[in-house]
């Protein structure tokens, strides 16, 4: 009994034993299964760590950059104050060296240009041919309307004129459907060159040619003369070099001007003091639209002549190939050398002008009928033809072929409502609106 039951015992130590080889076998393997897996999560987030190591490496290396980006723009805005200063400093010397002559100018002259390096040429050439002589009274300049190369090139190649570059790049915002961002365009070059003009460099007065224009030999006399009138009689508001009934056949005395209600355009001097009121409210786009507006004008006139001084030779660009041909290539430039100097102009002044043009109505024939130009043409000396109303002008103003285009319930280039040509010779045709002589005193 004993026996068995020493080896009973011995037999479930044995077991026991086995078992608990057992459990340390599973331990171990359960352990180094653990093991394995804590060793590949330690080598994870060594590898996440180094990874975030790499991360704020480049986080401190693009700090570094920031860095080194504001010293350079610290730096560079260092230098722009500088640049700016030197810039200030040299316009200030231009502006004294250029007022210092003051005194010797009558008008800057401008050409206004964008991209059409031929046409600047052959304008440029027109002009220096009668600008040459008379430098000093009118510097020259060229403002360029954005950055074609080639008439930058053209415009710095001549020693004889200031080379102005209008860069704006800001967008354009058109305010109707249909309209042409050019529009725009150029009526911020307008203001720009001319506020450069006139404030920058200080000129008192600014004659503005466009760049496919070519000017008549007297064209410098006729400005200077009319400059000391606009300087006299403020209620000229700009004086024009252009007729829009211009064209040879109506026209016949190159010494005869007009005062007029209709702004001319194309070749034309402004004074600072008008500058000083336009600038202030120049318009967006349209600027000679606008300028025809008699809200603009405040009962001021412009200048303008019987036979045009300039002479737009432009068929592209803005003017339409059938308007060229019917309106500008007609134009009859003016060729004769007159001396405006010793011309009386005094007929011009606003307390005159109205009796001596009253009068040259006064005495043309009146005609009636529908068939005025033809009447017109047998009758042989002035006459006077009466319209009531737009549509009626457009009608007669068709018969003659001269311009049927109102602005602002003006026909071009009226005064008082009377348009005035020449027709077969030196006859004047008067086309007198329905309050024109009540207007006149007649
Ligand atoms: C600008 O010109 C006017 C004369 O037109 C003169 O009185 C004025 O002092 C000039 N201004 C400068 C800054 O030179």
């Amino acid at each position: 009994m004993g026996t068995k039951f020493l080896w009973d015992f011995r037999f479930l130590l044995l077991v026991a034993a086995g078992f608990f080889i057992y459990i340390q076998i599973r331990l171990f393997a359960t352990q180094s299964q653990y093991a394995e897996r804590l060793a590949t999560v330690v080598e994870s987030e060594n590898q996440c760590n180094s990874q975030t190591r790499r991360l704020i490496d480049q986080i401190s290396m693009q700090q570094g950059h920031i860095v080194a980006l504001e010293e350079e723009k610290k730096q560079r805005d260092q230098e722009y104050m500088q640049m700016k200063a030197l810039v200030q400093d040299l316009e200030g010397k231009g502006i004294r060296s250029l007022t210092d002559k003051s005194q010797a100018h009558v008008a800057a002259v401008v050409i206004m240009a964008c991209n059409r390096a031929d046409y600047l040429e052959r304008t440029l050439n027109s002009i220096l041919k009668y600008q040459s002589p008379v430098a000093k009274k009118y510097p020259l300049f060229v403002s360029q309307d954005g950055s074609d190369p080639n008439v930058k090139k053209k415009a710095m190649s001549y020693k004889q004129l200031t080379f102005l570059q209008h860069v704006d790049s800001s967008p354009v915002h058109t305010e109707r459907p249909g309209e042409l961002i050019a529009y725009y365009k150029i009526a911020r070059h307008y203001k720009w060159a001319l506020d450069k003009l006139f404030y920058t460099h200080n000129f008192s007065r600014v004659i503005i040619l466009e760049d496919d224009m070519e000017i008549a030999p007297d064209f410098f006399d006729y400005f200077e003369a009319t400059a000391a009138l606009m300087e006299k009689d403020k209620s000229i508001m700009a004086v024009s070099s252009w007729n829009d009934n211009g064209q040879k056949q109506f026209v016949h005395d190159p010494y005869v001007l007009y005062r007029s209600d209709f702004f001319p355009g194309l070749g034309w001097m402004l004074s600072r003091s008008t500058w000083d009121e336009l600038s202030q409210k120049w318009p967006k786009a349209y600027w000679d639209d606008w300028l025809r507006l008699q809200e603009n004008h405040k009962g001021r006139q412009f200048i303008r002549p019987e036979v045009c001084r300039t002479y737009n030779f432009g068929e592209l660009g803005s003017s339409l190939g059938q308007f060229f041909r019917q309106y500008l290539e007609p134009i009859k430039l003016n060729d004769v050398q007159v001396d405006w100097k010793s011309m009386d102009l005094s007929y011009l002044m606003e307390d005159k002008y109205k009796d001596h043009f009253a009068q040259i109505v006064k005495s043309a024939k009146p005609i009636s009928g529908v068939d005025a130009a033809l009447k017109a043409s047998n009758v042989g000396g002035d006459v006077r033809i009466k319209y009531k109303d737009q549509s009626d002008f457009e009608r007669i103003a068709r018969q003659f072929g001269i311009f049927e285009e109102w602005k602002d319930g003006v026909p071009r280039t009226a005064y008082k409502g009377v348009v005035v040509f020449r027709y077969r010779g030196p006859n004047s045709v008067f086309l007198v609106g329905p309050n024109s002589l009540k207007e006149l005193g007649i």
